[in-house]
């Protein structure tokens, strides 16, 4: 009766959303996979903290290395955000042979590529479901069910803290400052929303989305990219007026091997199925030659619907470890990016 044993990095809204999940579902979890899961350490901030969610003091810790050096921990669950330290700490945990599944687009959009060669030289698994639209298994989708076609275009809505904030503004006529400090209450904005705001959260995940898509090596600063903070009340009303709603979209193209990654808040006709998503909703739509058009839709941010997408990969990891098949995961092999030019 061996146990999965789980450092888990972070226990703010995501990390709260995968106890209560690991808690909740056990018995599903233990059908699914035959093995017992247990959360055997927590790394956080401060320790002393009134926390939402009861767990054993003694598994809280500020420290690091007693995770990630940890030999009876078999996985590492980032969910703590941060970029450099951060990555310095997924790279430990990997040379440790610790199979890794990270929520973090900042990490994985400009470390992805290091950190995946990293995983399948270790023999590690490393997922990353949960870092693009929440709650919607859109990698695992592009990866795996569109791998026979080849795909032209992605487009939608991928930021739910700006979603939010233009679906509350264009409805209810509430004060941008009003909807942010409600997305950030509700848990779906990032410790700091200026990535939010601003378009860089919706840019990194259209750079994941088109490494993945087009198998090319994205570059965060190939991504054109523009937020949504001068979106004004009365440009809503006045889109209103002329039958659209404003709408934060980020477009992926490839057009005869040029490829285009844009993210800008967009002028959608009400008609349309985009003009629908609201709140915290996200959508994708994907392309492909041979499918045609097909759309995702679900939760992009909160704490329940993203941690569906951590535990399912913590789901995957652990099958793999019973069948001794990790760190095939998904790494995309790259083929030579040609981007496209103003002048083209
Ligand atoms: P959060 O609520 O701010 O929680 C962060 C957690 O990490 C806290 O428990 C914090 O400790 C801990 N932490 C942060 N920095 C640390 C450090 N240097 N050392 C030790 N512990 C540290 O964040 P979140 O919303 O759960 O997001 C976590 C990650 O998931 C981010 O990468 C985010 O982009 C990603 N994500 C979030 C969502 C969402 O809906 N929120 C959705 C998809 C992906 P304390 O509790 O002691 O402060
Ligand atoms: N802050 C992000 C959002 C969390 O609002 O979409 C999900 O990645």
């Amino acid at each position: 009766d061996k146990k999965v044993k789980v450092g888990l990095m972070g226990m703010g809204t995501v990390g709260t959303g995968v106890l209560r999940l690991i808690e909740g579902h056990q018995a599903d979890l233990l059908h699914q996979t035959g093995v017992q899961i247990e959360v055997v350490k927590i790394l956080v901030q401060d320790p002393s903290k009134r926390r939402n969610f009861d767990v054993d003091s003694d598994l809280l810790t500020d420290d690091p290395y007693s995770l990630l050096q940890d030999p009876k921990i078999d996985v590492i669950v980032e969910v703590m955000g941060g970029i450099d330290q951060t990555k310095e700490y997924v790279l430990e945990a990997l040379e440790h042979g610790k199979h890794v599944i990270t929520a973090n687009k900042d990490l994985m959009a400009v470390h992805g590529a290091e950190l995946l060669q990293k995983a399948a030289g270790k023999g590690c698994d490393l997922f990353y479901e949960a870092s693009v639209a929440g709650g919607i298994p859109i990698l695992r989708a592009l990866v795996e069910g569109f791998s026979s076609d080849r795909i032209t275009k992605m487009m939608g809505i991928v930021n739910g803290t700006s979603n939010y904030i233009l679906t509350k503004m264009s409805q209810e006529g509430q004060s941008y400052e009003k909807a942010l400090k409600e997305a950030q209450e509700l848990g779906y904005a990032e410790a700091d929303p200026a990535a939010d705001v601003g378009g860089l959260d919706a840019a990194r995940k259209m750079s994941i989305l088109s490494t993945l898509g087009f198998h090319v090596g994205m570059n965060l600063e190939e991504v054109n990219c523009q937020g949504i903070t001068d979106v004004s009340l009365d440009d809503m009303k006045y889109g209103d007026r002329l039958g659209y709603t404003i709408k934060l979209i980020g477009i992926a193209k490839q057009d005869d091997e040029l490829i285009e990654v844009s993210v800008q808040p967009t002028m959608i006709e009400k008609t349309h199925p985009l003009a629908s998503v609201n709140g915290v909703f996200n959508a994708v739509y994907v392309y492909g030659e041979a499918v045609g058009e097909t759309m995702f839709y679900g939760p992009g941010a909160g704490e329940l619907p993203t941690a569906n997408a951590v535990v399912s990969d913590l789901v995957t990891v652990v099958k793999n470890m019973k069948l001794g098949v990790n760190g095939r995961g998904m790494v995309a092999p790259y083929k030579e990016k040609k981007l496209k030019t103003e002048e083209e």
